[in-house]
Parts: C-alpha cells; sequence; structure tokens
C-alpha cells in the first residue's frame, strides 16, 4: 500500500487541497489551537510565505493530494535560522497509513539540505497519532505548557518537542 503514495513538492495548485486537510485538522481538535476554519485566500497567502527554505511538501494517492507537511519559521531573529517549525497533516481516511511517516523522513531531509540544524513542534499530548509518529521519527520531549490554550471552554496542555538534525 505504501508504495501506492508518493511524495513531491507542492505548487500552488495544491492550495485547495491542503486548506481542506488543515481545516480537517481544525475541525477535530486535536491538532492544533487554530479554531477558525480557514479561507482560501488565508491559506494562499500562507502558502507564498512559504519560500526558499521553507518548504510544503504532499503526499499523493491515486493524483489526490492526501496529506501535507511543512518546514515554517520558528522566529525572525537570525539567531533561530537553524530552527524550523513544522506541521503535518493528514486527510482524515487517510490517518494511521504510514503517510505522516513518509512526509516526515522527507522533511528531515529537506531541513538539513536547507541549512536547519533543528526541527521543533507542538503537539496536544492527547494526540495519540501524533505522539506516536513523533516518537517514532526520534523527537524528544521538551517539556508540557500547562494549561495552555483554550478550546471548548476548556484549558489544554501543549507538548513542545524537538529533534537536533
Ligand atoms: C498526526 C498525523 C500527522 C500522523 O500521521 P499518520 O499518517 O496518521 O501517522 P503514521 O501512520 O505515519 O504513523 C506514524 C507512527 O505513529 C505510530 N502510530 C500509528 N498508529 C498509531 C496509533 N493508533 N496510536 C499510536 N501510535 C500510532 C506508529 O509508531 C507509526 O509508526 P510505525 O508504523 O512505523 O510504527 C495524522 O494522524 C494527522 O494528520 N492527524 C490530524 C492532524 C494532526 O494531528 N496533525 C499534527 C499536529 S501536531
Amino acid at each position: 500500500m505504501l508504495d501506492e503514495y508518493f511524495i513531491r513538492e507542492s505548487s500552488e495548485k495544491d492550495i485547495k487541497s491542503i486548506q481542506n486537510i488543515y481545516n480537517q485538522g481544525i475541525e477535530d481538535k486535536i491538532a492544533t489551537l487554530e479554531t477558525e476554519i480557514k479561507d482560501y485566500v488565508y491559506m494562499e497567502d500562507w502558502f507564498k510565505k512559504h519560500n526558499g527554505r521553507y518548504k510544503v511538501i504532499v503526499a499523493e494517492y491515486k493524483e489526490q493530494v492526501v496529506g501535507w507537511a511543512s518546514l515554517n519559521q520558528y522566529n525572525n531573529r537570525s539567531a533561530y535560522d537553524g530552527v524550523a517549525d513544522l506541521s503535518v497533516y493528514i486527510s482524515r481516511e487517510f490517518r494511521g497509513n504510514g503517510i505522516g511517516k513518509m512526509l516526515l523522513v522527507e522533511l528531515e531531509t529537506i531541513a538539513r539540505k536547507n541549512g536547519f540544524h533543528k526541527m521543533l513542534l507542538f503537539t496536544f499530548p492527547f494526540n495519540q497519532l501524533g505522539q506516536g509518529l513523533y516518537k517514532r521519527m526520534g523527537f524528544r520531549e521538551v517539556g508540557v505548557f500547562k494549561n495552555q490554550g483554550i478550546l471548548d471552554g476548556e484549558f489544554v496542555d501543549v507538548m513542545a518537542m524537538e529533534k537536533l538534525l
């Protein structure tokens, strides 16, 4: 099955699929403290800001985009130039099939090539698939921010994780 998935760099024609998959992650409330569904204009702006070293890649299955991952700017101070924040989102019905891992393996290769020495991310401790994926990929738990955000009127903790490249 895994050999039916194809990882490639994204292009503008993927923005709609990236938007749809991101919005599923927002709706599911297991991935992000972002609570507002994103429209095309927002996603296009986000996409255009991902240039140079900050790549967006997608996973395709039968010519359909079923997941994406990105290297995001962590902080615009030059001292942080070697640190990339990452995002990874898989379409609901394709989660748990190894696509997240394929995307992160490729993203790590790109991060090394583009001169990053560290990838980091922020995740919910209760996001089981996310936790499984990041541990499998060699990310280390940095720590947990207690009551870091509010989702549906309830405090949620946020875990910081990192991997030195
Ligand atoms: C989190 C997410 C990106 C993971 O991607 P995925 O394609 O579903 O994950 P994978 O199938 O590649 O699994 C990777 C690893 O997680 C672990 N894993 C798989 N299924 C699991 C499960 N049910 N429970 C716990 N761990 C699991 C395994 O260790 C697996 O590696 P292995 O198969 O080599 O052992 C994806 O589920 C997703 O998009 N979820 C919603 C959005 C989201 O949470 N994004 C992350 C924001 S921080």
